[in-house]
């Protein structure tokens, strides 16, 4: 007899007093005398199964006494309530069967370092405190799409496959394409400009590539971006949609994922504060201050991870550092007319030590100035013919930004490196699984 339809675990107050089948992988077993508890994971929550010896026949008994971890079994029983029981619920179960058995399941409930827990990512991804996590980055994805759909902004998909360098050719992945060569997209920014014109406001959501040969608990090869572009906005206003953006990722994932952040046991007193306006530094002024707090860095250079963490020391909130030295960034900034050593632009520094989590800036709109800087950085000026194009007929002030989906949510998590912001990491050494 079939026991399906199956309820989901997160719906069994639906079903409260009632008989039902549930379907999932054997979290935990325990025997205690006459009674077994076997906690049931199916994805959608946990529930702990009880199992009375004399309730169930001898060939159940003998099945559940013999239960293994990741086991994919079903259980029929009686939902009730339990407040001691995850998620509030125990099932009594009358009856319980074997989906698929498993052998060996390689972790297990101990410490493991994060090597084998990395080689061992596919099965990893269902412990409790990986599953918090991919469920935050999954409730901030979303409620990045819904802050710009509810904005007016149309959602562009860039490509992945490009001619032309987005940010630097230092870190490009390349690809041979048909006899030419492709490069793995580093930035939509180049595209967004480009749909600004049809669609004023516009953002993009996806993978973005870089051959970055850092080794640090910031950076991936493979990571995801949210980048929003808008016509007819400046430096300044660019400043003031990351502050509200940045805002309500934060708000809807202390609103929506409390139970995630509290199993990662993320303090969120500094999280539950973040409202704009965020303090701003000028890159001089965050030099200065810098040099005080002990850092060489010298004023031309762009801030190091380790300057971030510095500068961030003092502040509760994320800080806005604007207008940086020209040298230290893309081609594509703005001059800034005060103060032609620098360009328009601006990163943003998360709070607590994880560092930039927002790259920002007005673009340059006069075509010559833009084709110089193309010269200036050594870039193929042929590839940029099509984006050139977007300073000759009907130029105008735009500004965008690129958020690190990774780098936001390790911050909202509490969580220290990047890897275990994305299912499947890709770093320096790392392409399987
Ligand atoms: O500052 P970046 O390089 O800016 C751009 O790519 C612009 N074209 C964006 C734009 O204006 N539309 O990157 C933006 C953000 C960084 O602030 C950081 O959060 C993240 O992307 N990021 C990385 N995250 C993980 N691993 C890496 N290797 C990253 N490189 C950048
Ligand atoms: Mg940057």
């Amino acid at each position: 007899m079939a026991w399906e339809p199956y309820t989901e675990v997160g719906s069994l107050a639906s079903v409260e007093g009632e008989d039902c089948s549930v379907a999932g992988w054997v979290e935990t077993t325990r025997v205690h005398g006459k009674v077994a508890f076997v906690v049931v994971r199916d994805g959608t929550g946990v529930v702990q199964c009880v199992v009375a010896k004399n309730a169930v026949d001898e060939a159940c008994w003998d099945f559940v006494t013999d239960l293994t971890y990741e086991s994919t079994i079903e259980v029929r029983g009686e939902v009730k309530e339990d407040a001691r029981s995850p998620g509030g619920f125990e099932i009594s179960a009358h009856d319980l069967r074997l989906i698929s058995r498993s052998e060996d399941y390689p972790i297990q409930p101990k410490e493991h370092g994060i090597e084998f827990l990395m080689d061992h990512r596919h099965l990893w991804l269902r412990s409790g405190a990986q599953r918090a996590v991919l469920g935050v980055r999954a409730e901030v994805m979303q409620a990045a799409q819904d802050f710009f759909y509810r904005e007016g902004f149309t959602r562009i998909d860039t490509p992945i496959l490009t001619g032309s360098i987005g940010e630097s050719a230092g870190t490009l992945f390349s690809t041979e394409y048909f006899g030419e060569t492709a490069y793995l997209a580093q930035t939509g920014q180049l595209y967004l400009e480009a749909a600004c014109p049809a669609f004023r406001k516009v953002f993009c959501l996806g993978p973005t590539f870089r051959a970055e040969k850092s080794k640090t608990r910031r950076h991936l090869t493979e990571f995801w971006m949210l980048e929003p572009e808008v016509a007819f906005a400046d430096s300044e206003e660019n400043m003031r949609l990351q502050e509200r953006v940045v805002s309500y990722l934060i708000e809807r994932a202390l609103d929506r994922c409390s139970d995630e952040l509290e199993l990662l046991e993320r303090d969120v007193t500094l999280l539950s504060g973040v409202k704009p306006p965020f303090p701003r530094l000028s890159y001089t002024q965050a030099v200065e201050l810098l040099a005080e707090k002990g850092s060489d860095i010298e004023w031309g250079q762009d801030l190091r991870g380790s300057d971030e963490t510095l500068l961030a020391e003092d502040f509760d909130l994320p800080v806005m550092v604007h207008d940086y030295p020209r040298e230290a960034k893309a081609f594509y900034m703005k001059e800034n007319p005060d103060d032609p050593r620098t360009v328009l632009c601006n990163d943003m520094i998360a709070p607590e030590g994880y560092g930039e989590i927002i790259g920002g800036s007005q673009r340059e709109d006069d075509l010559e100035r833009l084709r110089a800087r193309i010269r200036e950085q050594g870039l193929p000026e042929e590839s940029y013919a099509w984006y050139l194009d977007l300073r000759r007929y009907g130029s105008f002030v735009h500004s965008g930004f690129g958020l690190g989906i990774e780098r936001t949510v390790a911050w909202i998590t509490g969580r220290t490196h990047v890897r275990e912001l994305i299912p499947f990491p890709r770093l320096m050494k790392r392409l399987t699984p």
